[in-house]
Formats: structure tokens, C-alpha cells, sequence
């Protein structure tokens, strides 16, 4: 399973990447727009910072043309950019031609696994399945992933099911269970992903010992 960042925040980008974990990242108009800085400008420096990954960025027409007309503009930044379209009627006809044209989408707000299907079908390169809103309103967001995930391999689709809406470690260890492609989350999550507390105490037990003993990586050798 990959894993992408879900963020506008060029600063937590260049921090994640700098791991070596990260093969994408995801924004959205609500994320560019925390950003406080233009669209153009932070998606071409999320491409700068991770170097082949995939980068999601969305439209905000709702109408045939009008997505047209974003996704062929955004398309055209950099060779890396994914146009993210919403799952809509128009969407979908959107999401068709981009694919006939070669270009790679990622549809989002998906919710169900008859949506997930209208998606594969249109072409779109990722399907992105939100769980932390339907767990908000009591539901299981997983639901759909684990029936997403078995529909497009079984019927052999192209489309990456992309675990989105993450809240915490849990989403990512029960998208793996599900057999996600990616998982894309907050860079709060990706960083609680590093953190148990045996690792800490284990790490604190293993320096005292070692400086216990007066030891030395570097040490003389002894003539
Ligand atoms: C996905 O690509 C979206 O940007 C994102 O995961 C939405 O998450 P939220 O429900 O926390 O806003």
C-alpha cells in the first residue's frame, strides 16, 4: 500500500518527503485554500518535493465544460499532476475523456462501492474513498473500501483504490486489512504512524546502557 500525504501545506510536504515514505500527495480546494498561497504556485512545489509521485489537484467547476476547461489548465502545469473531479454526472463524462486523452484522474467524495464502479468505469486512475466522514455520522467508512477493493480486483479495473477522509493509525491499519492500493492522510497521522511507546522507552534503555559502559562507535584502537 502507498502512502500520500493529504495536505496544502508545502512545509509539511518537504518534512514527510524528507522520510522516504511518500509516493503522492493529495490536496483539495479546502486544503489549497488553508494554504494561504495560489494553486499553481503550491502544486508545482509539491511536484519539486516529491519527485514522481503522483499530486491530486481538483477542479472546482461543476459543469462538463467548466471541469474541461480546469482539468486541461492543471493538467498542463506538470507531467506529475492527477486532476482530482468530483463524482458527479458531469464528472464522470469529464473523467472518460480525460482517460481517452491519456491523462489521469482521481475521482473524489466516493462513497459507496456504485459509485466506485461508475468511476472505474469512466477511466479514473485512483478512486478516492473517504471514511473518516462516514465514521463521523456512525457509519463504517470501510466498509465500501473492502467492497471497493474486491470489485476492482476481481473484475481486473485499473483504477488504485485510495483510502481518503483518514483520521487516525487505525484507518491505516484497517486500509491495509482492506488491501487498499494508497492511503493518503494528514501529516499529523503520517507522523503518529512512527510512535509507540516500547520504541521510546526501548531507545532511552539501549543509549543508557550503552553510555553506561563507556562505549564508543568511534573507539582507538588499542596499541
Ligand atoms: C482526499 O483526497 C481528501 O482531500 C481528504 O482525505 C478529505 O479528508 P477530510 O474528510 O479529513 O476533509
Amino acid at each position: 500500500m502507498k502512502l500520500f500525504l493529504d495536505t496544502g501545506d508545502v512545509e509539511e510536504v518537504r518534512r514527510a518527503a524528507a522520510w522516504g515514505v511518500i509516493e503522492g500527495v493529495t490536496t483539495n480546494p479546502t486544503l489549497i485554500a488553508k494554504s494561504g498561497k495560489g494553486f499553481r504556485e503550491t502544486v508545482l512545489e509539491i511536484c519539486g518535493l516529491v519527485p514522481g509521485g503522483a499530486i491530486s489537484a481538483e477542479v472546482v467547476a461543476t459543469d462538463y465544460d467548466g471541469m474541461m476547461k480546469e482539468a486541461l489548465e492543471i493538467s498542463s502545469w506538470h507531467e506529475q499532476i492527477v486532476v482530482k473531479v468530483p463524482m458527479i454526472e458531469d464528472g464522470m463524462r469529464v473523467v472518460r475523456t480525460l482517460a481517452d486523452k491519456g491523462i489521469r484522474t482521481n475521482v473524489t467524495l466516493v462513497f459507496s462501492v456504485s459509485q466506485a464502479l461508475l468511476a472505474a468505469k469512466a477511466g479514473a486512475s485512483f478512486i478516492s474513498n473517504f471514511v473518516g466522514r462516514v465514521d463521523d455520522l456512525s457509519g463504517d467508512g470501510m466498509e465500501a473500501v473492502a467492497a471497493t477493493v474486491e470489485m476492482v480486483e476481481d473484475y481486473g479495473f485499473k483504477s488504485e483504490v485510495l483510502v481518503a477522509s483518514v483520521r487516525h493509525p487505525q484507518h491505516v491499519a484497517d486500509a491495509l486489512e482492506a488491501r487498499a492500493h494508497i492511503a493518503t492522510m494528514p501529516y499529523k497521522v503520517l507522523a503518529q504512524l512512527f510512535k509507540h511507546p516500547l520504541t521510546d522507552t526501548g531507545l532511552q534503555r539501549f543509549i543508557d546502557d550503552w553510555n553506561a559502559a563507556g562505549l564508543s562507535i568511534f573507539e582507538k584502537a588499542k596499541v
